[in-house]
């Protein structure tokens, strides 16, 4: 396998994780965030384990809340109403899916925007697509971050994001296209979808279809991106495959993102530099460590 192809995720991860430690240590503050799951959905379970750890090496104070799967949706909103009101708590993360009887759009709009970590609420979601400088999703930020430390400037390239969900396709596009791409969203009712996407300087697959995207789908030389995480089981044993096809890309991309260890570390990394953004954005100039005094005071 060509390593220089493969995209190192967890490498890039690490390296945003300690600027992100680097600039709490400096500034010396503690972000505190909040993570809530309901439910025990097993792959939530991990993915909130791993923020936790992630949070504490970094030098953030976690507060989890692992709530019943029959938690009302009234004490999950008095729940958020009490976190927005802490002081100590910068971030706020609702981990999804939620079950069935919550309104997830309801308790996300809950999230005060300011700590909206995931960059849900619609007011973030609004700033985000006006090219305000707003908190951004998780997913999206960490492929933005992975496509600029291969490719550099983005500007007039062609980019394909298939899939169109809240989470990362929708935000994704919003991204590429601050970042001066041309951006085609493909979904599942797109006519023509592989031929469109042979198009593509940079594709990002967004699906949750395990193994969809093989190379006759790809333009020689493109960036491929694999946001996809899906379980299945292969000649009896269960293990994680992207929404590519990973060995008949391989040689037709210039770089791609393997499962796991790509786009995976990324996310949770943004999180934690989101927690410190929002942490910054709420600090009153009092709470602020002392900052040099100009030359003009
Ligand atoms: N479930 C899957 N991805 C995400 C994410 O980025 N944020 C939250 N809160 N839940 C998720």
């Amino acid at each position: 396998m060509n390593s220089l192809k493969v995209i190192d995720g967890k490498a890039a991860a690490a390296r945003v994780l300690l600027q992100v430690k680097h600039d709490i240590a400096a500034l010396g503050i503690q972000p505190g965030l909040a993570v809530i799951l309901v439910g025990d959905d097993p792959a939530s379970q991990v993915y909130v384990r791993n923020k936790v750890l992630r949070a504490e090496e970094t030098g953030i104070r976690s507060l989890e809340y692992r709530l019943p799967a029959d938690t009302g949706q009234a004490s999950l909103l008095a729940l958020i109403a009490r976190l927005n009101a802490d002081a100590q708590v910068n971030g706020i993360l609702l981990q999804l899916p939620l079950p069935a009887h919550i309104d997830e759009n309801r308790v996300l709009q809950a999230i005060a925007p300011g700590k909206d970590v995931d960059g849900f609420h619609s007011e973030n979601v609004g700033g985000l697509s006006q090219g305000r400088e707003v908190l951004t999703p998780c997913t999206p930020s960490g492929c933005m971050q992975l496509l600029h430390d291969t490719l550099g400037d983005l500007s007039g390239r062609h980019a394909v994001v298939i899939g169109r969900s809240n989470i990362v396709g929708k935000p994704m596009a919003a991204l590429l296209l601050q970042a001066h791409c041309s951006v085609t969203v493909l979904h599942s009712r797109s006519q023509n979808a592989a031929q469109l996407c042979r198009q593509a300087d940079i594709v990002i697959a967004a699906v949750g279809r395990p193994r969809m995207i093989d190379a006759s789908w790809l333009k020689p030389g493109c960036v491929v991106i694999d946001v996809g995480i899906n379980r299945i089981e292969d000649q009896g044993r269960s293990r994680l495959v992207g929404d590519v096809d990973f060995d008949s890309a391989l040689p037709v991309a210039s770089a791609i993102t393997p499962v796991p260890g790509g786009v995976g570390p990324m996310t949770i990394a943004f999180l934690m530099k989101n927690t410190l953004t929002a942490a910054l954005q709420q600090a009153t100039p009092r709470s602020l460590p002392e900052a040099p005094c100009p030359s003009t005071c």
